[in-house]
Order: structure tokens, then C-alpha cells, then sequence
């Protein structure tokens, strides 16, 4: 048997740390907004190199955070990709923004630059690109065109925590990031957590303030705003795990080497990487039109495997009020058709790892 994933390994090793985490949040009696939490996003900026970083209850609160702390709401548009985990675009709805869909690029699988130019209108506040499974978006074109069109870049590094292009940390390029704490991620919580990152003191104040009912003083209300803070207990688990993160990166990476090398050779297509990129290795997707009777094989043989994502936006009934149709972005429909994930965490044996390429050689020999 080869788990898809097992939590159960990670917290097994890291058990007497967790416990006494909760035991000194306890034992302080402050769970929310205490010591934890400013502590937790201290060190996690500086994991970034610096800026300011506010945690949140989510990775999704903190991407509709980071729009309503820039400004944008009703009557505004924001580019996404139409190939992303939905919460990406539940974040734009919630902010009261309406999320207008781009296709991917047929290598990276992210957000493509000049299909986000095409979707650009006047409407449009800025462009949300997704570092789908830890790899990053092209963000110097992304960029560009933000420039060019005076547009804020609001990353989704919500699968990227680790990871960079040319030396600088996904999450750090445009106005703000958000990170999900969601217990698969690559740095995962007991529980929901999230963090909005930004170089700009007065955003990081101003998602603060949201965060907290929209609050400036103890009874003084400036706007309205979300309940939405990290807790103690989340923020101090994360302190615990955030000093191996690098090293689970490493791992992961390790084990994506080794899959590469071993389904060399067969028909299964991986991402592209943009040059002098570091990924976090969040999900190791491989893509075949043969992807259910891939997935039913691994299944037989004990290997259990995800599909991210079954359905491109545009196909989700929660979106149907964008008024697309099958056929309207075609690249990410193929990708959502044949996306499978192997299995891949730090824990992961080597030699579970070879029998996952085992049982992938045998089905297409
Ligand atoms: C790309 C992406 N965006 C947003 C989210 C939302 O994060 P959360 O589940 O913490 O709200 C997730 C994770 O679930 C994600 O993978």
C-alpha cells in the first residue's frame, strides 16, 4: 500500500514539539491575536527575506483580504487562470470583485501573460496568477503587463511556500501573497490557517485592521471588515514546523527527481518549469489522456493518487454565472481531463517511491 498522503508520519515525529506548543499557549491563557501569531509572522517573513506578513484564518481569506485591503470590490474585475483550486476564484467573488478567466499556457500549466492581455479591459484592477502545485507562473511577462496597464499583481502562493523564480521567493513579487496553512501544504497547520505577505507597511496594516472586524482600536470600528485571524494554537504548531520546511522541500524535491527519471521514456507529460526556477514541489501531477484507467491501475496495486483539478472553473456550477461553456478555454479543460498526482510528501519512502514507478512502467509496457 502506497497512501496518496499521510499526515499521520510528519505529526508522529514532530509529537512532543505539538504538544508542548498547545501546553504553552495553555498555559498563557491568550488565544487570539497573542504572542504566537506576531511571532509566527515575524519568523515568517523573514523565511521570505523580509516585508511584513499578517496570518488569517485561511488561504482563501487571505487573497479576498489582500483585494479589500487594496481597494477592489464591486464593479471591479481580476484575472484569473481557468485552471486553479476554486477557492482561488471564491476569494475574488467574496471580495464582491468579479473574477474574469484566462486560459493556461500549454507548457507551465499557470496563467498565461498574453491571454490575460486579451481579457484585460478597463474594468479590470489586477491580475491574480496561481503557482499551480509550487511551480511558478511566469511572472517577469505577468509583470510587464501589470505595468503597462497600471494593474496590481496579487500572487497565489498558496501551494508555493518555499519555492522561487531567479533567486526571489514566490509570494514576494507583486503588491501582496497569500499562503494557505491547510494541512496538506507543504507547510500545513493542524487545522486552517493562512498569511497574507506584502512589502508595503500601510497594506499590512490595513489587512490587520480587516482581519479583525475592520477594527483600529479596541472599540473603534474604521470600516467593515472579516473575522478572520489566525489562532495561537495554529500559529504556534506552525513555529514548530516552519524551521523544516526548507528540508521537506529538499525531500520533496529528491522524490520528484526520482520520478522523473523513472517514468522517463513513457507517455506522460509533467509542467514545464520557467528557467531558474525553484519550486516546492507541492504535488507531482502527471498528464494522460488515459488518466482514469491510470488512476483505476494505481488504485489495484494499492497506490492511491489525487486528481488536481477534475473540473476548470468554467465547468463549475458555482461559476456558471461567468456565462461560459465547454470549449472556451481549451487548454485548461485538457489539463483538468488529464491530471493525476502521485504520491509525494517528505515522509515518503524511496522505496515507495519505486514501486509507484514500478506500477506506472508496467501499465504502459
Ligand atoms: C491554489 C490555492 N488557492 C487557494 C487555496 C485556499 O486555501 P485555504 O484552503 O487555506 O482557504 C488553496 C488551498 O486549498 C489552493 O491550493
Amino acid at each position: 500500500m502506497v497512501d496518496f498522503l499521510d499526515l499521520r508520519r510528519q505529526h508522529a515525529l514532530l509529537r512532543d514539539r505539538l504538544a508542548s506548543a498547545c501546553e504553552r499557549v495553555m498555559a498563557r491563557g491568550s488565544f487570539i491575536l497573542g504572542e504566537e501569531v506576531v511571532l509566527f509572522e515575524e519568523e515568517f517573513a523573514s523565511f521570505l527575506g523580509g516585508g511584513h506578513a499578517v496570518g488569517v484564518a485561511s488561504g482563501t481569506d487571505a487573497i479576498t483580504l489582500s483585494l479589500m485591503a487594496l481597494g477592489i470590490g464591486p464593479g471591479d474585475e481580476v484575472v484569473v487562470p481557468a485552471f486553479t483550486a476554486p477557492p482561488t476564484v471564491v476569494a475574488v467573488c467574496r471580495s464582491g470583485a468579479r473574477p474574469v478567466l484566462a486560459d493556461i499556457e500549454e507548457g507551465t500549466l499557470n496563467l498565461d501573460p498574453a491571454e490575460a492581455e486579451k481579457v484585460s479591459g478597463p474594468r479590470t484592477r489586477a491580475l491574480l496568477p496561481v503557482h499551480l502545485y509550487g511551480n511558478p507562473a511566469p511572472l517577469p511577462d505577468l509583470i510587464q503587463l501589470c505595468e503597462e496597464r497600471r494593474l496590481f499583481l496579487l500572487e497565489d502562493a498558496c501551494q508555493a511556500h518555499g519555492a522561487s523564480l531567479e533567486g526571489r521567493p514566490l509570494g514576494t513579487w507583486g503588491a501582496c501573497g497569500s499562503f494557505s496553512f491547510y494541512p496538506t501544504k507543504n507547510l500545513g497547520a493542524l487545522g486552517d490557517g493562512g498569511m497574507v505577505v506584502t512589502g508595503d507597511a500601510g497594506l499590512a496594516a490595513r489587512v490587520r485592521s480587516l482581519r479583525d472586524y475592520g477594527r483600529s482600536g479596541q472599540h473603534l470600528l474604521d470600516e467593515v471588515g472579516l473575522n478572520s485571524r489566525m489562532d495561537e494554537l495554529q500559529a504556534a504548531f506552525l513555529r514548530e514546523k516552519l524551521p523544516s520546511l526548507e528540508r521537506w522541500n529538499r525531500r520533496r524535491g529528491e522524490l520528484a527527481s526520482r520520478y522523473l527519471r523513472g517514468i522517463e521514456g513513457l507517455p506522460l507529460q509533467v509542467p514545464r518549469l520557467p528557467t531558474a526556477s525553484r519550486p516546492s514541489y507541492h504535488l507531482f501531477p502527471v498528464f494522460t489522456p488515459r488518466r482514469d484507467e491510470l488512476a483505476a491501475y494505481l488504485r489495484d496495486r494499492g497506490i492511491g493518487t489525487a486528481v488536481h483539478y477534475p473540473l476548470p472553473i468554467h465547468l463549475q456550477p458555482a461559476f456558471s454565472f461567468l456565462g461560459h461553456r465547454a470549449g472556451d478555454f481549451p487548454r485548461a479543460e485538457r489539463a483538468a481531463s488529464r491530471a493525476l498526482s502521485l504520491p509525494l510528501y517528505p515522509e515518503l519512502r524511496d522505496e515507495e517511491a519505486e514501486e509507484v514507478v514500478s506500477a506506472l512502467r508496467d501499465f504502459f509496457s
